[in-house]
């Protein structure tokens, strides 16, 4: 059986990052937020992922500080939002996310969105940010091979993670190994589908083989191919459930019938679709 709940990824930049983490993403500021990540601290979850956008930082820092677990022993990411990017602006709106989470560092800050035209200075903020210690690991969002490319050709710091969504119906074979080959780690993000593919029967079938839920299978499957996942959930059982992966393997044989479940399939509106908008032209 390979990883635990708290298994490491090792980053380019001498870091790593667990593998397994929560998400936070509409998940309402106050009380919704403050339980959610207290639930996932207690059940051994070790990974926050957080954003200025989701209006909730203050909850995330609030449930690290409760739960009484050393921050050191708490990987928490946050991004930039995109009316934020720039040089001067990135390094401000840093600043303000560390007010409100009340952490003197964030483990992982990310460019949310590649916004054209403001992305390469907002990279160069979060170097900067990165050498003065404010954030230990960079990284990116929502980049596709041609933003990679671009900041590759502009930067000698690869960036540590790319977090796009990835599921077993979006599974972006090609971006995955564009990044892997370059030592960028792929994070993906609805990995559930938002709930919104978990009634698929295959994926109900393989689960039944292993008693689990679908949910399970395709949390696990991304695990099995060394993708980190921050499955989102504000209620107690599904943050249970979501973590309860490391009791049992998908056979190979399983894992190759989901290579076959991908299917292009995106919960993100066509307008702001990484691949093909012009906000990220
Ligand atoms: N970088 C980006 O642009 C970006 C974009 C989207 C998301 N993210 C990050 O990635 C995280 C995960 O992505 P996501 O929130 O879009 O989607 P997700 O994790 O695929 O799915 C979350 C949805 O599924 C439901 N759910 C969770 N566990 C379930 C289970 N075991 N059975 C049935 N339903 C379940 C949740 O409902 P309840 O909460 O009601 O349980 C919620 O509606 C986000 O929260 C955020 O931190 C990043």
């Amino acid at each position: 059986m390979q990883y635990m709940i708290t298994s490491k990824a090792q980053l380019n930049d001498g870091f790593a990052m667990p593998r397994f983490g929560l998400g936070t993403f509409l998940s309402d500021a106050g009380q919704a937020t403050q339980d959610a990540v207290s639930w996932a601290l207690a059940a051994g979850y070790r990974h926050i992922d957080t954003a200025r956008i989701y209006g909730n930082e203050r909850d995330v820092g609030w449930a690290v500080r409760e739960s009484g677990i050393p921050r050191s022993d708490i990987f928490i990411t946050t991004k930039v939002w995109n009316d934020d990017q720039g040089y001067d602006s990135t390094l401000r709106a840093c600043e303000a996310s560390l007010k409100r989470l009340r952490m003197d560092y964030v483990d992982l800050y990310l460019i949310h969105w590649p916004v054209a035209g403001r992305r390469s200075e907002t990279w160069k903020a979060l170097v900067r940010l990165k050498q003065s210690g404010e954030v230990r690991s960079i990284g990116v969002s929502n980049y596709m091979i041609r933003h990679l490319e671009e900041l590759l050709s502009e930067t000698d710091i690869v960036p540590a993670v790319n977090q796009f969504e990835l599921s077993p119906f979006l599974q972006r074979k090609k971006l995955v190994a564009y990044c892997r080959e370059r030592g960028i780690l792929v994070e993906s993000y609805s990995t559930l589908g938002r709930g919104q593919k978990l009634t698929d029967v295959r994926l109900a079938a393989i689960g039944r083989k292993y008693g689990k839920t679908p949910a399970q299978v395709a949390l696990r499957w991304a695990l099995q191919s060394d993708i980190a996942v921050i499955p989102k959930s504000v209620h107690k059982e599904r943050i249970l459930e979501n973590a309860a992966i490391f009791d049992f393997d998908i056979a190979p044989d399983d894992m190759r019938a989901m290579a076959e479940l991908d299917e292009d399939y995106s919960v993100i509106p066509a307008a702001w679709d990484p691949e093909t908008s012009d906000q990220w032209a």
